[in-house]
Formats: C-alpha cells, structure tokens, sequence
C-alpha cells in the first residue's frame, strides 16, 4: 500500500470512528468495513496518531476516538463546518509565504467563490501599507478567503469592513466587551492589535474579477512569541482570556459568520450593520487623522455609511472616506 493509500484509509477510518466516540471499533469491522486488511487498519490508526488525534486502543485489536488535534487540516475545518459558501474548498499548508498569493493565483485559475486558504506559517506573511504580517507556526490563524462578488469595484472597500464585523462579532464570544474595530481593516481586544485584515482586489473598471480576504489572527501567542516591537501593541486571544483558544474551532465559527455578513453585504452593503458597527468602532467621537494617497484629512470620525466609508467631520462638512490610514489624534 502506497503512503497516500494509507492517508486515504487513515481519513476513512477517522470519518468512522468519529461517527461515534467511544465507543470501540475492532480492525476487523473497520477491515470488512473499509475493504481492507485488519494489519493495514492497524497501520492507518498509527498513522492518525501521528497526525496527533488521540485514540483508544485495546490490545491492537480496536480502536475508538478520543480528540481531534488543533492542527488546521481540510478534514477538521471542512469537519461540522456549517456554511455553504465560504470554506467549500479548503486548501492547507505547513508552511507558505502568503496565503494571499495562493489564494489570487487559486482564482485566477478559476476556483470557485469561498475557496480558502490556509497555513500553519507564513515566511512572508504581508500586512497593509507593505508592512509584514508576523505569522510563526501553530500558534495563530492565516487565512485567505476568495470571494467573486457580483457588484461594482466601487463596493469592494465595504468588503473590509464587513470582513471585520464578522471577526468582532466572534472575538466578542471570547473577550466580552473588550473587541474594537479600528476601521478599517484592524482588530483590537484591549486596546492592543490581535488581528487584521488585508482585502487584495483585482478588477477591470466595471467588474470585479475577485477578491481576495486575508485574515490574520493572533490566538495562542505569548507575551515572549512576539518580537520586542511588538509586544507593546499586539495581543492574542490566548493573553486575554488566559487560556489557550481551539483555533480550528474558532475559524469555522468566523467562516461561518463571515458568511452571514457576506449574504448580507451583497444584498442592502451595511445598511442593517450600522448599530453593530457603531458599537464595536474604536474611532467614533474621536479626532482622527486620515491619510489617502497624497490627501489627508483631518477631524471627527462621526459615523460609518452604508457602504462601510468612514465619515469624518471636518471644518463643518461631513467627508466620507473610502480607504486609508489612520491616526487617533491623543485626547
Ligand atoms: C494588517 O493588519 O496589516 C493586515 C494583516 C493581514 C494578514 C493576513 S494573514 C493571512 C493573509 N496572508 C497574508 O500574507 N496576509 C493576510
């Protein structure tokens, strides 16, 4: 039997063990089961245990499930993943440079919308505005989302913004009442960065050809895993709720939010969004200065619009703002 053979059988054996924890499966039902061979079923159940699931075994000769590793593979993200768009197509990696890359370089060749990529580490992992997106393995989510929207470009900025209210409404779950959207594309939870967003678009002038989302989130970090630059303005889930967070779990319940937001946003864009958004806002009443290519514009963030633009108030009028950098002027 070939190695993917047994990885093959491995993923059968685990779709039926899982079917129903614990209760003991022998290798000679899995073997009759699976049309295999009762030494090749014992092969395969090393093979899940080397993967890092933990099983039962009774004397070599039966085998139940006890739990899923946190490693982000297609069988445990696609495993219970309740969406049916984003996530239909999972591809995963050890190690990429960018998921981003993977992911337009996936659309361009004609992958159907909600394809996702992910890895365990990223060696070029890139944040907005050029800069790096610090991505070590194992312990955070790196994740792409390909998205082919029907609507105009003009719309696709919103995607950013929408993308971070289905991120805050998750990273609610886990620190209540800390999570704050730094509009657009930033997440705080205490006032420190623990994710962003890096939305790349490619379209002609009057189509979008795709999207694609990228998803940074720090999760399982330490105070010590960041590099000293860092570690005075980044934070993970794990630093605030004081335990360590089920990525795997967390992503499916992102994608799956993420989803709902998506449904919504090419239906009425954030007309229904504006509450949540004002409530999550980390500028709203606060003195801003935004930065726009050459332009700057200088005053009160006072709202969001329904197309996720940031309205600034300034000399008296009321700009609204696309994209851009911004800086929270000190009270
Ligand atoms: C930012 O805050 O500047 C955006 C960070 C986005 C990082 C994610 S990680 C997954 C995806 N792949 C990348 O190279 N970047 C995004």
């Amino acid at each position: 039997m070939t190695r993917s053979e047994l990885e093959h059988l491995a993923d059968h054996i685990l779709m039926a063990i899982r079917s129903r924890p614990k209760q003991f499966f022998t290798y000679t039902s899995l073997a009759k089961k699976l049309a295999s061979e009762p030494s090749m079923i014992e092969a395969a159940v090393r093979c899940l245990i080397d993967w890092g699931y933990r099983v039962r075994r009774r004397r070599r000769e039966a085998v139940s499930f006890l739990e899923a590793p946190d490693t982000l593979t297609t069988v445990e993200i696609q495993h219970g993943l309740k969406t049916k768009l984003i996530g239909s197509r999972v591809h995963c990696y050890r190690l990429v440079k960018s998921t981003n890359d993977l992911a337009a370089q996936l659309a361009e060749n004609g992958a159907p919308e909600g394809t996702i990529v992910t890895s365990e580490e990223q060696s070029a992992g890139r944040g907005r505005l050029g800069r790096l997106w610090h991505s070590p393995a194992g312990t955070g989510i790196y994740v792409s989302i390909v998205l082919l929207p029907k609507f105009l470009p003009d719309r696709a900025p919103g995607l950013s913004i929408m993308t971070a209210l289905a991120l805050a409404t998750v990273l609610e779950e886990y620190c209540p009442g800390d999570v704050r959207i730094k509009w657009p594309n930033d997440l705080l939870v205490s006032g420190k960065k623990c994710a962003g967003i890096l939305t790349e678009l490619s379209a002609e002038r009057n189509r979008i050809n795709h999207v694609v989302v990228g998803v940074g989130i720090n999760v399982n970090q330490q105070g010590v895993d960041f590099p000293p630059e860092l570690r005075t303005v980044a934070t993970s889930l794990r630093r605030c709720t004081k335990r360590k967070v089920n990525r795997v779990s967390l992503l499916k319940e992102f994608l799956k939010q993420l989803e709902k937001e998506y449904r919504l946003y090419q239906k009425i864009g954030l007309a229904k969004s504006q509450k949540r958004l004002r409530k999550y806002s980390a500028l709203l009443g606060r003195k801003v200065k935004l930065v726009t290519g050459a332009h700057e514009v200088s005053g009160t963030a006072v709202d969001i619009d329904t197309n996720g633009a940031l309205i600034i108030e300034s000399n008296g009028k009321r700009v609204p703002v696309a994209a851009g950098e911004v800086t929270v002027a000190k009270d």
